[in-house]
């Protein structure tokens, strides 16, 4: 499938349209053999092609930013039921790499004032590039701030009135082994997540209970093998209540979810 994802990215035509190709012309048979090897050599497919499927939007996508994943968006049609019926509502997307979370929902619930936050400067590049471009597309415009989620006085003008607080943290425990594309592609600060994979969102959870309004939504996507101890970590915080944990597709434990307690 890679394979022809590459040549059909190379004859700019849809992979289903391959099947009508009679014959490939000398440079391009050139490129594409080019492509195949660094793909072979580990190089992800959406490094070559630049370009990362989410949902309904492509995503540029390269060197320095996290390649979205088709996991996450199942976390974002969680978040767009949440905001299902509210009429502006105010939703922080907390480590936003390429906008995937935060540009989708501008996408799919028109007139939410989306903000992402990203720390890593060669990452939020990428952000503010798509967040740039769906603009230009006709979304509502996404804010983008270079911010760290755990720094406790992150976005204080949101204080209390955020709806929806959504993340996709580093969460890989820092002794675990993951394939090429991951270690030598994905940025590390997009990975790893201190011992247990759970540093990061232990920080950002008094930022996100702050922020949210109480009854607010906070959802965090997490590793396979997280499934209980994240909903410990939010349970152990006191801010929140209704504390869930959601499988994906596969079944597999995914996200963990949790509404604003009652100040
Ligand atoms: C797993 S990636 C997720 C990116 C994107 N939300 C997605 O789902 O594809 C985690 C992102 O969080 C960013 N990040 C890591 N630590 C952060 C922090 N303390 N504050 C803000 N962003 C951070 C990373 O740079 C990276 O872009």
């Amino acid at each position: 499938m890679d394979a022809e994802l590459l040549l059909a990215h190379v004859l700019g035509m849809s992979r289903g349209s391959l099947l009508t190709l009679d014959d490939v012309p000398e440079p391009d048979a050139k490129r594409f053999g080019q492509l195949v090897d660094q793909r072979a050599d580990r190089v992800p497919l959406q490094h070559l092609t630049g370009r990362a499927p989410f949902r309904f939007l492509e995503l540029a996508v390269g060197p320095g930013v996290f390649v979205p994943r088709p996991e996450t968006e199942l976390l974002t049609g969680w978040v767009l039921e949440r905001l299902t019926g509210l009429d502006g509502p105010i939703v922080v997307d907390l480590g936003s790499g390429s906008g995937a979370i935060a540009l989708s929902i501008a996408h799919e619930h028109p007139g939410a004032r989306v903000t992402a936050v990203e720390h890593d400067p060669g990452a939020i590049a990428w952000t503010r590039h798509n967040a740039m471009a769906r603009a230009a597309a006709g979304d509502t415009p996404v804010g983008v701030v270079a911010g760290d989620m755990t720094d406790p006085g992150l976005l204080p003008e949101l204080d209390g009135r955020v709806a929806v607080v959504v993340s996709n943290p580093p969460y890989v425990p820092d002794d675990a082994v993951v394939p090429r594309e991951v270690a030598d592609h994905d940025p590390p600060l997009a990975l790893w997540g201190g011992p247990d994979g759970l540093d990061v969102v232990r920080g950002m959870l008094t930022v996100a209970a702050r922020l949210l309004h109480p009854g607010g939504w906070l959802g965090i996507e997490h590793a396979d093998q997280q499934g209980t101890a994240l909903p410990a970590v939010v349970r152990a915080h006191g801010g929140f209540t209704d504390v869930a944990d959601h499988p994906d597709l596969a079944g597999r434990p995914r996200f963990t979810t949790a509404r604003r307690a009652p100040r």
